[in-house]
């Protein structure tokens, strides 16, 4: 069967997009899901210093090797002041210095989700823009806005035009794991 990563790109252990991530990879069928928690990470402070001094933390080695051992990836951006937050910025820096290529190459389906009425559209297209030069292969992607009022456990997307959209984005995912 099929690895999928999923991560939720927050260091919360409440992280609204660690439930969207997770919800949106329970809709790919024929895959095993492997999950990635960054509430779970104890990473140092990324600095040029520290890397000459102490190397590559063992955690940004792991987590490449993760994404390289999955066949295809569900990550999903909280946003913070318009940007990553800083958990995942930290460790994307530092993974990028064991590999610079941290998306192998990777089928992705990128969400991103928040309270509010964008639905993390900045950090959405900061990354749209930046994750391809990063080995990010971007199959789909989704912003879900004002995730308390558009989301219910168990249930999923409540809202229908949102709801379709999602389903299309997640298709056009489907097709390229299942390829
Ligand atoms: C420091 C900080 C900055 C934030 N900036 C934004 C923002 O720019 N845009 C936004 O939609 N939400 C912003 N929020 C609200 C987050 O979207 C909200 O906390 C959300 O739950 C984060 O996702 P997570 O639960 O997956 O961590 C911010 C929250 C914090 C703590």
């Amino acid at each position: 069967m099929k690895k999928l990563l999923v991560l939720g790109a927050s260091s919360s252990r409440e992280s609204i997009n660690r439930v969207f991530a997770r919800f949106a990879a329970e809709q790919v069928s024929g895959v095993h899901l492997v999950e990635v928690d960054l509430s779970q990470l104890n990473l140092p402070l990324f600095s040029v210093d520290l890397e000459r001094s102490d190397g590559i933390p063992p955690e940004a080695r792991d987590f490449y090797a993760t994404i390289a051992g999955c066949d295809a990836l569900v990550v999903s951006l909280a946003e913070h002041n318009g940007s990553y937050t800083a958990a995942f910025k930290n460790l994307f820096d530092w993974t990028s210095r064991h590999e610079s290529k941290v998306w192998a190459d990777k089928p992705m389906l990128l969400l991103s989700t928040s309270p509010g009425g964008r639905g993390g559209a900045s950090v959405m297209a900061a990354a749209l823009q930046t994750f391809p030069h990063l080995g990010g292969k971007i199959i789909a992607h989704f912003s879900l806005p004002s995730f308390g009022d558009n989301f219910q456990p168990g249930q999923g997307i409540t809202d229908p035009a949102l709801k379709e959209a999602f389903d299309a984005q997640v298709a056009l995912f489907q097709a390229a794991v299942s390829a």
